[in-house]
């Protein structure tokens, strides 16, 4: 067994993931999150929206997952989001063109739909599951298509991505921020993408869950206002120039922006969040890197981007978070399909004297020349930039009719003013979370088996392979686990009030008197509980209690009164187990 089959088995076994549909044969792309894989994934969303919505104070929204065509013909997905296809004309297996090719051929990373089809033939490539002909490589959509209502209704998707439901209600969180640059705004939810052939298990699901953040900014100025707080963050970056040479650099984010690696403040202020975000849920910095897009990978709507990387062992290097500098792309893509302006007015700091080139249309001599058109011309001129005033033949568009205005018949001036701001449209920095790939990387990377004494409790040497999923305890799906020693009621009594009154200082409490103790203790090993309380004969007597550490297995004896106080330091404030309590 690969680490990823080790860590499926646990996770199938002790209710984090289950296969989607399992009763019916189950389907690729799709996985159900049992008991604790959801509480897992609660955490880790709890965890991001602290950070994002908490510290940084992007607000949430929440918008549909189905979105009607209009949205994704502006946002780009109707026209190009897709992957090629080639399906075999025996068995009708359908596969993704460049990664079969990729599969026997060493290629380049981006060929058109040609040149696969030629290196299929050239190279006689055949269906890998019946050997017969592979058909033409084609684009194929990767929008789940749906149908709004009734009939043939109204055609609507099932979202690629949350992004474009913030995009779309931009006029409205403009005015809730009171048209001040920037402000973000985040949404965690489902999206859905068709994969072609996901082979992947849980990396590479069609319906999945997104956290995205779209921070709406100043695009004159990319500067971060508290971008000190992590000039200083040292992370490993995987440059463009990395990649063609082949080395992953160790750097401050300050040396990158100033290096000119990363573009600017806003991109690498997001690099750092991310790094912060992904250490704090448990990933290590040894298997964490951020790689750049190459231009020829970019997004249709990005000018630089870095992808979050994590090391598995099955998978090698994937990408768990995408940080885009969108520019004004979707902003711009909505105001045209829609015809509504969506800009902000920004505000100088001072105001400013200016001097415009103005065009002074001449009435008396427009009348006589243009006839019932001349109010219409002298409208249109009033509005033709300073470029098209200034060239030697003057045109203008009315009613679909190009007119030619000879000079004579307009005067031109300047005119100085007072303005006290302009009108932009904002640049949009994205971080972008695929959680469910995330979730799976904090368990892989939590995953641990040891040899250890067989019976904690006993001085006999007798070892056993322990299985131990060494979650931080902020993530932890169960954070305490309560254990009376023997199923008395005397036990069961007193461990079941310290149940609630740990559940009242809110921690994720799990109460278990089934089987031994050693068999508790490793259960609760192998789904990442951090402390377990067991409650014993001594603590009849002097009111204590013992504490297990999962990591070192350490006991120590502490006082039941004050204990969800001490349980909660030492899950949320870092506090010690060493110090924590009387050792044994
Ligand atoms: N919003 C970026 C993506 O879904 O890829």
């Amino acid at each position: 067994m690969d680490r990823y089959e080790q860590v499926i088995e646990l996770a199938k076994r002790r209710g984090f993931l289950w296969n989607s549909f399992e009763l019916y044969g189950g389907t690729a792309g799709f996985y159900d999150y049992g008991p604790l894989g959801s509480t897992l994934k609660r955490r880790i969303e709890h965890i991001w929206r602290d950070l994002y919505v908490i510290q940084e104070g992007f607000l949430e929204i929440e918008t549909p997952t189905i979105g009607i065509e209009d949205v994704f013909v502006a946002s780009g997905h109707v026209g190009g989001f897709s992957d090629p296809l080639c399906e075999c004309i025996k068995c009708s297996e359908a596969f993704r063109a460049d990664h079969l090719v990729a599969s026997i051929v060493e290629v380049p990373d981006t060929l058109s739909n040609k040149e696969l089809d030629m290196i299929i033939k050239e190279n006689g490539i055949k269906c890998p599951e019946c050997g017969g002909e592979l058909g033409n490589v084609y684009e194929f959509n990767l929008m789940f298509k749906t149908t709004i209502g009734p009939g043939s209704g109204r055609t609507g998707y099932m979202r690629p991505e949350t992004a474009q439901g913030m995009f779309i209600n931009f006029q409205r969180l403009s005015r809730f921020y009171r048209d001040k640059l920037p402000f973000g705004v985040t949404q965690i939810g489902k999206s859905y993408r068709n994969e072609i052939s996901p082979r992947q298990g849980v990396i590479r699901l069609r319906e999945f869950t997104q956290a995205e953040a779209e921070i709406f900014i100043d695009p004159r100025d990319k500067k971060h206002r508290d971008f000190e707080r992590f000039a200083v963050t040292i992370v490993n970056l995987y440059s463009e120039e990395g990649q063609d040479n082949g080395f992953v650099e160790q750097m401050t984010l300050g040396d990158a922006v100033n290096r000119g690696i990363v573009a600017h403040e806003f991109l690498a202020y997001h690099i750092a969040l991310t790094n912060l975000f992904l250490q704090r849920i448990g990933i290590s910095q040894a298997k964490l890197r951020f790689r750049q897009h190459k231009r020829d990978e970019m997004a249709h709507y990005a000018i630089d981007c870095w992808d979050a990387e994590i090391e598995t062992d099955r998978f090698g290097w994937i990408e768990v978070v995408g940080i885009a500098d969108r520019t004004d792309y979707d902003v711009n893509a909505h105001s045209k399909m829609s015809k509504t302006e969506l800009a902000v007015y920004v505000e100088y700091d001072e105001p400013r004297i200016v001097t415009n080139f103005m065009v002074k249309p001449d009435m008396g001599k427009l009348g006589p020349v243009f006839k019932g058109k001349a109010k219409a011309v002298s409208e249109a001129l009033k509005i033709l930039p300073q470029e098209e005033l200034e060239k030697d033949e003057i045109t203008v568009v009315i009613d679909g009719e190009e007119i030619t205005v000879p000079p004579d018949v307009v005067e031109f001036a300047e005119e100085t003013v007072k303005v006290s701001g302009e009108t932009v449209v904002p640049h949009v920095i994205e971080p972008s979370y695929g959680i469910d790939r995330i979730l799976y990387c904090v368990m892989e990377h939590a995953f641990d088996e040891e040899m250890v004494v067989a019976n904690e409790n006993d001085e006999n040497p007798e070892k056993e392979e322990r299985i131990v999923l060494r979650f931080k305890s902020e993530v932890a799906p169960v954070q305490v686990a309560v254990l009376p020693l023997l199923t008395r009621s005397e036990l069961m009594i007193p461990a079941k009030e310290i149940v609630m009154q740990v559940r009242e200082r809110g921690l994720l409490v799990t109460y278990d008197d089934s089987g031994t103790i050693g068999r508790r203790y490793r259960r609760n090993d192998e789904i990442g509980t951090p402390y377990s309380i067991t409650i014993d004969y001594q603590s009849l007597d002097d009111e204590t209690v013992t504490i297990r550490d999962r990591d070192t297995m350490m006991q120590v004896r502490a006082p039941i009164k004050g204990i969800s106080d001490l349980l909660y330091n030492l899950v949320y404030k870092g506090k010690k187990f060493e110090t924590s309590g009387m050792p044994i």
